[in-house]
């Protein structure tokens, strides 16, 4: 089924990859606009003015406890690598990737073995106070969104970690790479709606120059600018491609 896209992966040496919630789906965490994604259940949440709200800095400011709690719940799921993360990490110790491109805050690229990542819209990983600007990593407040709490710097303002929300600008290494983008000779789009600007605009401009694959569950407004589209489960499809052993 996914003869073509073996065979276009197979002689590209700088794939650049572009992924989205729904590589991420089979390790239990929701994507956000699938009919049971995240904004589907959190629409019944009747704290929040609308479901993206709970990533909405406006929002935040006012009221935090909607996304501690969501956050309190990414960080018990404990969610391990699907096997298209561990596909991606094989395709890197082959020295086939220029870059994954995540918008993904999971951190599921690294724990599969990923290095080149950049993370777009941010991770847990860092932190950061909204009013004094204090740094602060994972650890420094974790146990305190465990215990559902909200965290505190030692200025009074909230802790919040380094994610990209609706009207914040994504971090400066995305820039970066718009303004010196890597050597690319084939995208490959995994998981997303390309629904969330700048991050889909760009990976789109990228899959225009090169040859390109697409592998998503529901169709997207750009399936016609991608050269192969495979509305297909991400699981299927890495396991296809691990099966052929390409990486030798
Ligand atoms: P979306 O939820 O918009 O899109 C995920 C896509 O993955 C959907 O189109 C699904 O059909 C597809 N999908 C789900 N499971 C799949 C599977 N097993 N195999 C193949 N496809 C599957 O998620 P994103 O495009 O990642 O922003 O959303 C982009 C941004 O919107 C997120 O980074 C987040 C959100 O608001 C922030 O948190 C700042």
């Amino acid at each position: 089924m996914f003869d073509k896209a073996l065979t276009l992966i197979k002689k590209s040496k700088n794939i650049l990859v572009f992924t989205g919630a729904g590589i991420s789906t089979s390790s239990g965490i929701l994507d956000f606009r699938s009919e049971n994604g995240l904004y589907s259940l959190l629409s019944k949440n009747t704290d929040l003015p609308y479901p993206e709200a709970i990533f909405d800095i406006k929002y935040f400011k006012k009221n935090p406890k909607p996304f501690f709690s969501l956050a309190k719940n990414m960080l018990e799921q404990h969610a391990k690598p699907t096997n298209c993360h561990k596909l991606l990490a094989e395709l890197e110790k082959n020295n086939q990737i220029s870059l994954v491109l995540t918008q993904n805050i999971d951190m599921l690229h690294q724990a599969a073995g990923s290095k080149k990542v950049l993370e777009c819209h941010g991770s847990f990983m860092s932190a950061h106070c909204l009013d004094c600007h204090s740094a602060y990593n994972l650890n420094d407040y974790k146990q305190r969104v465990l215990d559902d709490s909200i965290p505190y710097c030692n200025c009074g303002g909230i802790i919040k970690p380094d994610i990209t929300f609706f009207g914040e600008s994504l971090p400066s290494a995305f820039y970066d790479l718009v303004n010196n983008p890597p050597e690319t000779d084939l995208v490959l789009i995994l998981g997303s709606s390309l629904n969330v600007q700048p991050a889909a605009g760009f990976a789109l401009e990228m899959a225009m120059k090169v040859p390109s694959i697409l592998v998503n569950l529901a169709a997207t407004p750009y399936d016609n600018a991608i050269s192969l589209v495979y509305h297909e489960d991400l699981e299927v499809f890495a396991e296809y491609i691990l099966r052929d052993n390409l990486i030798t």
